[in-house]
């Protein structure tokens, strides 16, 4: 059976509006010196009143224009979400009619930050199934719609924004920027899903008519317990996935962590032993903007000439569930 397959394109968008941590000041109680001195950000892209289809369409678009494909060579569409614009229809068919598509399998995905790491792996499976294939997979959180922006614990954290690529059994030999993936591991424990939920409006913690939304129906989460299996989690499953494809972390190129926290990224370096010169960091423009955070990474990265021919990428993500996951692209 052929297994080889391929990914292109990488595109993101961020909406245009920013949120500083001076202008968090003004809404909770914290200051700019905390903020970037526990976790490296600086400011945020939040949305005004777009939805999550929609960072997703700007992102697709490009994706599409870089990977020289036209709507109509789209055989599948995945979305890595876990704010899509509704429960009913998935995001996915609400992006696959803006972008003029049609009669495609097109779904959504729930693995919060390793969302698109998760998509990788699916992508990867339905081009083992059908080496034609060509699947757009896009990553897009509007996690603002879900953030208490009076708990100071979590309301400094996140923005929003949306990463894409095509993943196609076939090489994309005519673009620069394709790359072939090597390998991806996938990793969860529901056990510690209680350190980070998003309870309210699930069928556990339904919506009754006319009741306010309370702290439930928002981002809550033990942030030092996240802190410490993040780290351990995403050093793990980066050394096994080195092991298993034989090489040390010496052999990798560039290391593209999610960016949750600065501290969390250097942490996981330094106990990989990898180089600070490896590492790819914009969690100080971006904040964390989970499943999309990857993918804006990879594309921002890529963007700025990081990401070089022939070179050797480590994909890891960690996020509620908890999930975990990694992904070796070779350039
Ligand atoms: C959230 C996080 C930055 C908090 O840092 P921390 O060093 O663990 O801080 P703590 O939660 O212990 O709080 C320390 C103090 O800062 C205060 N504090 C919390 N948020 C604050 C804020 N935004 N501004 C100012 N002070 C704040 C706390 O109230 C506490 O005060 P106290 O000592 O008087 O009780 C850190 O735990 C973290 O990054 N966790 C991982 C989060 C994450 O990335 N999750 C997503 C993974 S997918």
């Amino acid at each position: 059976m052929k297994n080889s397959t391929y990914i292109a394109g990488f595109s993101f968008y961020v909406p245009d509006t920013i949120l500083t941590n001076q202008d968090l000041e003004k809404k909770v109680d914290t200051n700019d010196e905390w903020i970037v001195s526990r976790t490296g950000i600086r400011q945020r892209h939040i949305v005004n009143s777009q939805a999550c289809s929609d960072l997703a369409y700007e992102a697709c678009l490009k994706t599409l224009e870089r990977s020289s494909l036209m709507p109509g060579d789209i055989t599948h569409i995945i979305t890595a979400t876990f704010t899509p614009d509704a429960y009913v229809p998935n995001a996915a068919c609400i992006i696959m009619e803006k972008l003029g598509i049609r009669g495609i399998p097109a779904l959504d995905v729930n693995a919060a930050c390793t969302g698109f790491i998760y998509g990788i792996e699916l992508a990867r499976g339905l081009c083992v199934l059908w080496p034609g294939s060509k699947v757009l997979l896009v990553a897009s959180e509007v996690v603002t719609s879900r953030i208490n922006f009076k708990d100071r614990s979590t309301a400094v954290l996140f923005g929003d924004g949306a990463g894409a690529c095509v993943i196609s059994g076939e090489s994309f030999d005519h673009n620069a920027s394709a790359g072939y993936i090597r390998d991806v591991l996938l990793k969860a424990d529901g056990s510690l899903g209680g350190l980070l939920t998003v309870k309210g409006g699930g069928s556990a913690y339904p919506l009754v008519p006319g009741q306010k939304a309370d702290d439930d129906f928002f981002v809550q989460m033990e942030g030092r317990e996240v802190f410490k299996h993040a780290v351990r989690s995403m050093k793990n499953i980066s050394q096994d996935i080195l092991e298993r494809n034989n090489i040390v972390a010496e052999d990798i190129d560039l290391f593209i962590p999610h960016q949750a926290n600065i501290r969390i990224i250097e942490s996981l370096a330094k106990s990989m032993l990898i180089s600070n010169d490896k590492i790819f960091v914009n969690v100080q423009e971006y904040g964390n903007t989970s499943a999309a955070s990857v993918p804006i990474a990879l594309a921002d990265a890529w963007e700025k000439g990081r990401v070089k021919p022939g070179y050797l990428v480590l994909l890891v993500a960690f996020g509620g569930g908890f999930t975990w996951g990694a992904a070796l692209i070779q350039f």
